[in-house]
């Protein structure tokens, strides 16, 4: 794929919303203004079929053959997020149903269900033929599958998805007394005795439903979702030039992007709108990164995709009619934005969207354009972002240069959607490790462990968090100590070990498998009650917070106490210990790793401020780096509304002004320095 082989700025477009005679001056516009690649056309499936097996291409096919002579590339989109109204309203079996079971109506976008036979008959007819008759038109770089699978709802309850379930069930368990011994069904009096007694949970569960039930349906919601996202890249590849790439835009939830990313498409993409960090409702919180916090979706992206694209970046003020307001980028934070997806390993930046609509659900979701079309100040910053691509092309193809990675598997994902105890000390921990990062300028990544990871995609990282691994399988209690043997550190939270992976709690002292490499085993756990203060520790003689969750550990011959409870009824009790594993060691935390707390773990394991021989930063500077080939660069992000002072330690090479920089610099308010260290 030659695609990002160079960083590049692209914008969505819909042809379909615009006078015909508007495109040729909007392609051209784009180029003058340093935008090579549009993505269109994921939403236009009435327009390629506006009646049942009546397919036209020829709108496509002029503009497709405009922005061939216009040189325009393009990124084209099977359109199968927005079912046109004959389908849904003849097969209404192709519509997702809402937790009651009450079908979705035609009139917003993703109604549809990923199971319905009826549906992929169509869907597959018609994007057969999208990509016979544009397989090898020179315009098209790529295809876009539908449009962030999973976004609006992650929740299937039709009657398709309810058949499908009990096959994938089938599939899974063989036998009914196998899945009645995985779920507990003895408990509350739950036993299936007929395939056709289960279902997808709808509501009609009064007081809740077998948890292990529903982490079994958020493992078929994505496997759903990937089934229906291979079928149509299948059909694509079958038709499509070699040299075209297939994509998707994301991140959604219930959903294994990283299978995604790995194994059916050829590269991810995702959409970036920094704005909504303010809160969709615009609730301001004083200790939030705002717009900053989305440099932690950025971080997850990279695990999915080392080099991925940004399908759609913001480039105006948020908004559909009935929510999501949010404010204009001002003069900078346009750039700044785009350059913070860049800095987190983005090589294309395509803006959504070229003019803001004039009608539908989104016309306050503004592009780049006004409903006017006039030039405007955001059309400028574009511009100025396109040149300072170019100015930085040597960066394209870096990798992060992370200081440390913090694990995640998806069972565990999967399972902190389900069980709310579990959601909330890893959001904490995730929310805190990233602050205490962003605060300290130090880069990490989110390291997902698979069945095939190796050793070396783990000996790169000197020290892993495994903030909280509830669920625990023995090929990966074997990959981590392994990792730590080799000389690893390896750092685990509180809840560590006590499911496993049908969500059943084994009767043994936690942190379970881990247990012989910990040395420890949790003798009193609790979450702490709201009517209680925070518990505190000390560490190295300094405070040490346990928030949320608590846990007082024994410590084993041979493992050390570094910490105990200096408050609460667990005054005295050990909290964090340490216990050396071969070349390696394994620290146990009985809390969370809250903003606080994993400040404290940077800095007592030696992680934090990387590059504090370089560059001096206030903490309200974001500071990523970034390496090839032995070369790095450091991207220095103020998202502030004033200028900021960093110091230089030494003389460096500012990549976007061309200037040498030492000493004190003055970073503007919402802007970028890239240094070439
Ligand atoms: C998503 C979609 C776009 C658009 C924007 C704004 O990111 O992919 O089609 O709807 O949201 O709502």
């Amino acid at each position: 794929m030659d695609f990002l082989k160079t960083m590049s700025a692209g914008v969505c477009y819909y042809p379909e919303h615009w006078d015909e005679s508007l495109w040729e001056s909007d392609l051209k516009r784009m180029l003058d203004n340093g935008i090579h690649t549009v993505r269109i056309g994921e939403f236009a499936w009435s327009i390629m079929e506006r009646e049942e097996g009546s397919f036209d291409f020829s709108f496509f096919d002029r503009f497709l053959d405009l922005c061939a002579s216009t040189g325009m590339q393009v990124i084209f989109g099977t359109p199968t997020a927005t079912p046109p109204a004959w389908l849904t309203c003849r097969y209404p079996e192709t519509l997702n149903a809402n937790a009651d079971g009450v079908l979705y109506r035609h009139g917003g976008r993703r109604h549809y269900n990923y199971n319905s036979p009826v549906y992929r008959e169509k869907v597959a007819l018609l994007v057969g033929k999208m990509a016979e008759h544009w397989g090898r038109h020179p315009a098209i770089v790529g295809w876009q599958i539908d449009n962030e699978l999973n976004c609006e709802t992650n929740d299937f309850l039709s009657e398709a998805d309810g058949k499908a379930f009990r096959v994938f069930l089938q599939k899974k368990y063989a036998s009914l007394d196998a899945l009645n011994e995985a779920w507990g069904t003895v408990f509350w009096s739950q036993t299936y005795t007929d395939w056709e007694q289960i279902d997808v949970p709808h509501t009609n569960a009064i007081a809740s439903h077998n948890p292990s039930l529903l982490l079994d349906y958020v493992r078929f919601v994505s496997a759903s979702a990937l089934s229906f996202c291979t079928m149509q890249t299948e059909i694509l590849r079958k038709f499509i030039e070699p040299r075209m790439f297939v994509t998707t835009n994301g991140m959604f939830g219930r959903l294994d992007n990283h299978e995604m990313a790995r194994n059916i498409l050829d590269v991810y993409m995702y959409d970036s709108y920094p704005n909504f960090a303010y809160g969709i409702d615009q609730t301001w919180d004083e200790d939030s990164l705002h717009d900053r916090h989305s440099s932690l979706d950025l971080t997850r992206v990279r695990s999915i995709c080392p080099h991925f694209g940004i399908m759609e970046q913001q480039s105006g003020a948020n908004g559909w009619y009935n929510r999501m307001e949010a404010s204009m980028p001002r003069p900078g934070q346009l750039e700044l934005w785009a350059m913070q997806s860049v800095a987190h390993g983005a090589d294309y930046v395509s803006f959504f969207r070229w003019r803001t609509s004039p009608v539908g659900t989104e016309i306050y979701w503004h592009g780049i354009l006004d409903y006017d079309s006039r030039d405007n100040r955001r059309l400028r910053e574009v511009k100025a972002f396109a040149e300072d691509l170019e100015k930085i092309q040597e960066v394209c193809g870096a990798d992060t240069d992370a200081r440390f990675g913090v694990l995640q598997t998806v069972d565990n994902q999967f399972d902190a959607d389900v069980d709310h105890w579990h959601g909330r000390v890893q959001k904490a921990s995730e929310e805190g490790i990233f602050a205490a990062a962003q605060e300290t300028h130090t880069t990490f990544d989110f390291v997902d462990l698979r069945q095939n990871t190796k050793l070396e995609e783990l000996e790169r990282y000197p020290v892993l968090f495994a903030p909280h691994f509830v669920i625990l399988k023995e090929e990966e209690t074997a990959l981590l100590k392994a990792y730590v043997e080799q000389g690893g550190t390896l750092v685990i939270g509180c809840r560590t070990g006590y499911k496993d992976a049908s969500g059943r709690c084994p009767m043994q002292p936690m942190p379970g498998l881990l247990r012989e490499m910990t040395g420890t085993t949790v003798e009193e756990y609790t979450f702490r009650s709201p009517a209680e203060d925070m518990a505190e520790a000390e560490w190295n003689g300094r405070k040490l917070h346990v928030d949320c969750f608590m846990e007082s550990l024994q410590a084993e011959e041979g493992t050390e106490v570094l910490a105990r409870y200096t408050t609460s009824y667990l005054k005295g009790e050990p909290v964090l210990t340490e216990r050396t594993v071969g070349k390696g060691r394994v620290l146990h935390f009985g809390g969370v790793f809250t903003r606080q707390a994993a400040r404290r773990f940077l800095k007592n394991l030696g992680l934090a401020e990387p590059y504090e021989d370089l560059v001096k930063a206030p903490d309200t500077v974001e500071i990523v780096g970034r390496v090839k080939d032995g070369q790095k660069w450091l991207f220095v992000l103020n998202y502030l509304p004033e200028a900021q002072e960093i110091r230089l330690g030494e003389e460096l090479v500012s990549l976007l002004d061309g200037e040498k920089a030492e000493g004190r610099v003055e970073i503007p308010a919402y802007s970028v320095a890239v240094y070439r260290i």
